[in-house]
């Protein structure tokens, strides 16, 4: 169907608003109701939801405008009409002082384009102007124009119910009549209230070192949050969070926050502008990136999602947790909770067999992992990293009889099977790369940069797209696998696309990301059992657009049980610890007890890397009491509200965290002593989250508390008293479990 026909004209707007009538106050702010309304006479959009309310107009040069962000605001509250900027010398032309919802490249546009086109002719100005809009139960779009040529934008708003997070896309369509070459895309922009005090919190990392938390003052210019790596990448990660001044904290002050669903190359640039506005403009990176676009396409961007929280950045996460769960991950809202996984990497590396699998798998079955993974190793001429990526068939050596006695064992074990495959990927010494050395990212004539000595095939390409998924159908059909590690260990370069026209060879950054979701998402609906984690040589490829297809994630290759402190306090800020994978493994050897060691991976959903057939009896009785003890507390720790009490830090003594059940029965804290120093006392945890009059009774489920301690107390005690962990030493750890007995008065 054609726009015209759908959408509203501007001239009807007068009639169709009447069908937009605001709700109470009291509605609005309600769980569970998004009211998206529209007033007529001043032209300006409302969407509310969780006490967040989203306001922008059509301005008098028809441009659309950021009129309100942020706490909900009243149902009776008016706006006046959205007015342009005004220049004030003719340095600064207008359109740089307005807040654009989404601005195209033209018109004297300094700041951050959200597109950017050439034309055939030569033409690169692109300003876009109001058309009309159209609703569709919650969700808005508009639809504009460029002035004079049939560039049509489409751009989408959908607010969540539970969080008043925002969720925006564009579609861009040519009906110009020929090709034009988009050269920058974004999702939109998000506009912050004029400020001077905003600080942008961000999240960096490399390989082993991932999710780092970083803060930095937004001032005149520009930050650029990027990966140019063809994919997600660990030295940024799509996520922003901005607090509005230096008081702040963990729970208090207002934050803006938002991340991009996008799996390849991606920039999220915060501009503070010459008049002091801060615009967050997030899509995909314009660097080396250009897409032809045929007359009578559209060209989708990444969905980009934007949130405010009065409760500081713990708030922040907590809404970015509850959306994951609730409406992203497969299954959402319904998702199962995550399995305890076992997994071979650590304990026998490449050197896997039947006989070793199957011995491994008996000893984490009899401690209660529910998940058997075999990883890396299992097929073609796998023995080390330097062969047999590409050749996905079933190594004879190593299993001479398939992998049926495997999974039958595991099977009958009582756990369900996994396996470790990495798709995207192919080595030299394989004998997919003999075959078709031309499947890889290349420029003709260049050198080909190995990483890990593999080279990346190019998925954009329909042939590799076709192998890629039939390889993996056939492993699905043929052996009852239950879950795939889906790995990903390098990043790109070379980005050549020698067959297809030199016009389209930039566009390998959209087509590869398209056909990736797209081979997760048929595998997916051919296999509803199926579950997926994603892996990128650790938490190289985490983002909200993996997490449509993807059930888990690993976060990290470095398992050193105190660096994944620092690491999954990192990784929650943006996303949740239900998803976040942590096994107990042999790392950073006799430092740390076995308890520490679960304490810590118990933070998000737990799996074992150890390599059992070294665990002395006493240590495989002790990781059965606490798996079992982690079966009872997942639900709370995976699907609850986290609450960082004392936040992992580097150089920082303690790390202690809080999470409560949704329906606040129920609270699980860990406490962790890193390093000792002059014998003081472990600071007081007051917890957050209770219900203040009801009685919790707190269960020491490893350590102790302080003597004294009362056996049960009001919400009110533990949080305002507070809870006194016996930590007396370095690397000591203690879980406590709160459960309500009384619902108080
Ligand atoms: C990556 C993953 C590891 C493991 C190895 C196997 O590094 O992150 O967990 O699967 O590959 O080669």
């Amino acid at each position: 169907m054609r726009f015209n026909s759908v959408f509203r004209c501007a001239c009807q707007l007068a009639v169709i608003a009447a069908s937009f009538l605001y709700v109470g106050r009291a509605a609005l702010g309600q769980a569970g109701a998004v009211h998206v309304s529209f007033d007529s006479a001043t032209r300006v959009f409302r969407m509310d939801a969780a006490d967040v309310s989203y306001v922008f107009g059509v301005n008098d040069l028809q441009q659309l405008q950021t009129i309100y962000w942020g706490q909900g605001l009243a149902a009776g509250d008016r706006f006046p009409a959205a007015q342009s900027g005004r220049g004030f010398t003719a340095f600064d032309l207008p359109i740089n002082v307005t807040q654009h919802e989404f601005a195209g490249w033209g018109g004297g546009l300094y700041l951050e384009p959200d597109l950017k086109i050439t034309f055939l002719d030569g033409n690169r100005d692109l300003v876009l102007q109001f058309v009309s809009y159209k609703t569709d139960g919650d969700a808005l779009s508009i639809l504009m124009k460029d002035i004079s040529r049939e560039v049509y934008v489409t751009l989408h708003y959908a607010m969540d119910a539970e969080t008043g997070i925002v969720r925006r896309w564009a579609e861009i369509e040519n009906r110009t009549g020929a090709p034009f070459l988009i050269e920058q895309a974004a999702s939109g922009s998000f506009n912050l209230p004029r400020g001077s005090d905003y600080h942008l919190h961000f999240l960096t990392g490399r390989w082993a070192g991932e999710w780092s938390v970083h803060d930095e003052a937004i001032r005149g210019g520009k930050i650029v949050l990027e990966s140019r790596r063809g994919s997600t990448g660990s030295q940024n990660n799509p996520f922003f969070a901005i607090d509005c001044d230096t008081s702040t904290s963990q729970e208090q002050g207002n934050v803006y926050f938002g991340a991009l669903a996008w799996s390849g190359s991606w920039q999220i640039s915060v501009e503070q502008d010459a008049f002091q506005q801060v615009h967050v403009t997030g899509g995909l990176n314009a660097f080396d990136f250009g897409y032809r676009l045929k007359s009578g396409e559209t060209f989708e961007t990444p969905a980009f999602y934007g949130g405010f929280s009065e409760h500081g950045l713990g708030g922040a996460s907590r809404l970015m947790h509850r959306l994951e769960i609730d409406s992203i991950v497969p299954g959402a809202p319904h998702a199962r909770l995550r399995p305890v996984l076992y997994n071979s990497w650590e304990a026998t590396g490449f050197n896997v067999d039947e006989a070793g699998q199957i011995a491994l798998a008996e000893k984490a079955a009899s401690i209660g992992v529910e998940r058997f993974v075999m990883d890396d190793g299992w097929f073609g001429q796998r023995n080390n990293d330097h062969a047999g990526l590409g050749d996905w068939y079933v190594n004879p050596r190593k299993f001479p009889h398939g992998l049926k006695p495997l999974i039958d064992k595991v099977h009958s074990l009582g756990m369900e099977f996994g396996l470790w495959v990495e798709p995207e990927m192919v080595n030299p010494d394989s004998d997919l790369y003999r075959k078709h050395p031309d499947w890889v990212l290349n420029f003709v004539g260049r050198p080909r940069t190995e990483g890990r000595n593999q080279l990346m095939l190019n998925l954009a390409r329909p042939d590799v797209r076709a192998y890629v998924l039939g390889f993996l159908e056939k492993l699905l059909a043929e052996n009852q696998i239950d879950f795939l590690k889906w790995d990903y260990n390098r990043n790109w370069s070379e980005p050549g696309w020698p067959t297809v026209s030199p016009d389209d060879e930039k566009s390998v950054y959209y087509e590869y990301i398209r056909n990736f979701y797209g081979i997760l998402a048929q595998l997916r609906a051919e296999h509803p059992r199926l579950e997926i984690e994603g892996c990128s040589g650790g938490g190289s490829r985490v983002d909200l657009g993996v997490m449509r297809y993807v059930d888990q994630d690993w976060p990290s290759d470095n398992t050193n049980p105190a660096d994944r402190l620092l690491i999954q306090n990192g990784f929650t800020y943006a996303y949740s610890p239900g998803l976040m994978m942590a096994w107990v493994t042999d790392s950073g050897g006799s430092a740390f007890s076995l308890p520490f060691r679960f304490l810590s991976s118990m933070e998000g959903a737990l799996g074992v890397g150890a390599n059992l057939n070294k665990y002395a009896p006493e240590e495989m009785a002790t990781s059965k009491r606490l798996i079992a003890e982690y079966k009872t507390i997942r639900q709370t720790v995976q699907r609850g509200a986290l609450y960082r009490l004392l936040p992992a830090e580097p150089d920082s003594q303690h790390s202690a965290t809080e999470y409560v059940s949704r329906d606040r029965n129920e609270a699980v804290v860990f406490a962790f002593l890193l390093s000792q120093l002059e014998h003081y006392a472990y600071p007081v945890l007051k917890l957050r989250g209770l219900d203040e009059n009801a009685t919790y009774k707190l269960t020491a489920f490893e350590g102790r508390a302080m003597g004294g301690t009362p056996t049960s107390a009001s919400g009110a005690y533990w949080m305002y008293h507070g809870l006194e962990a016996a930590l007396d030493d370095s690397f000591e750890a203690a879980g406590f479990k709160l459960e309500k007995v009384s619902a108080g008065n």
